[in-house]
């Protein structure tokens, strides 16, 4: 039997569409072991809403990785316990993803390579920012190129770095969030937006001043169109900002709100959680903040 720690990834932190992921200390745990015939138990997130049969993506990511492996006839008996929410975007999916397929992988004696993890799992979600940062942790950039998952995770985060997120009570799917992008982009939106990956990175790495994050953060080819999805999100980033947070970005394609709090106390942490709150409060949303650090380690077998 194995037991598998996978953390929740904030992608995208602006600027940086299906490039960057930072893995945050909240956390889905995977257990499986071998069975005579497929059970799902699950407890937390999704325990009444998920399905617990061959459709569940744990399941289906499991058997990839099986068929990978060339293992025929292995029936798994799966407990999954989540604290990531739901299409809140923040990696559930591909925690549920990676955490199966590390686990697999586990019970197989260690046979695939982390390329090997990434292309499963990159296939199946359509994208590998959150899939990369959740299996290495830490802050990750990633690319697909054909089918293969080229990444590089930087040895420095920030130590003094805290994300506040605001989930309000709605969901954002992916892929309808996908849908309202445009297909082309003009020059200067491409030159500003890769600048703006590059500031980004390099303050969150620890080279630049904090004091460019917000601007940084600003990007020209997702955020401004998945507005229209996120009922007062430039009122709830205001309102990180006014309350000190150093950067605000959608995390992934939403419908959470990611503060970037840098050097600040814990009580600075706590009005800039609560200031997003009312914000979403103000347009007609329940939400809840937490304070989270960066996981540097990603998905690891307890
Ligand atoms: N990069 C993906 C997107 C992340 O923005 O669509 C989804 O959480």
């Amino acid at each position: 039997m194995v037991r598998v720690r996978v953390p929740a990834t904030t992608a995208n932190l602006g600027p940086g569409y299906d490039v960057l992921g930072l893995a945050l200390k909240l956390y889905n745990t995977v257990e499986m072991e071998k069975s005579d015939r497929l059970s799902i138990e699950i407890e937390g997130e999704g325990a009444d809403s998920l399905p617990k049969d061959e459709s569940n993506i744990v399941y289906q990511a499991a058997q990839l990785a099986l068929q990978e492996l060339r293992v025929t006839n292995y029936e798994l008996r799966v407990k999954l316990v989540n604290n990531i929410p739901l299409a809140r975007g923040l990696g559930s999916s591909a925690a549920a993803r990676i955490g199966a397929i590390f686990a697999v992988n586990k019970l197989m004696g260690d046979k695939l390579s982390q390329d090997e993890i990434l292309k499963i799992a990159a296939r199946l979600e359509g994208h590998p920012d959150n899939v990369v940062s959740a299996l290495v942790g830490g802050l990750t950039v990633a690319a697909l190129t054909g089918n293969k998952v080229k990444f590089l995770r930087f040895s420095k985060v920030r130590d003094d770095l805290k994300i506040v997120v605001a989930i309000p009570d709605f969901k954002v799917s992916t892929i309808e969030a996908r849908k309202v992008l445009p297909k082309n982009f003009s020059l200067i939106d491409v030159v500003t937006t890769s600048s703006s990956i590059l500031f980004t990175t390099a303050i969150l790495t620890g080279e630049g001043s904090p004091e460019l994050l917000d601007e940084s953060m600003q990007d020209r080819i997702h955020q401004p169109y998945r507005k229209k999805l996120i009922p007062a999100m430039d009122k709830v980033f205001n309102a990180a900002r006014k309350a000190g947070a150093q950067g605000v970005a959608l995390s992934g394609s939403g419908s959470t709100i990611a503060a970037f709090s840098i050097g600040n106390s814990e009580e600075k942490n706590e009005k800039i959680g609560q200031a997003m709150v009312n914000a979403f409060h103000q347009a007609g949303h329940k939400s809840c903040y937490k304070t989270l650090e960066v996981e540097r380690e990603g998905a690891v077998c307890l």
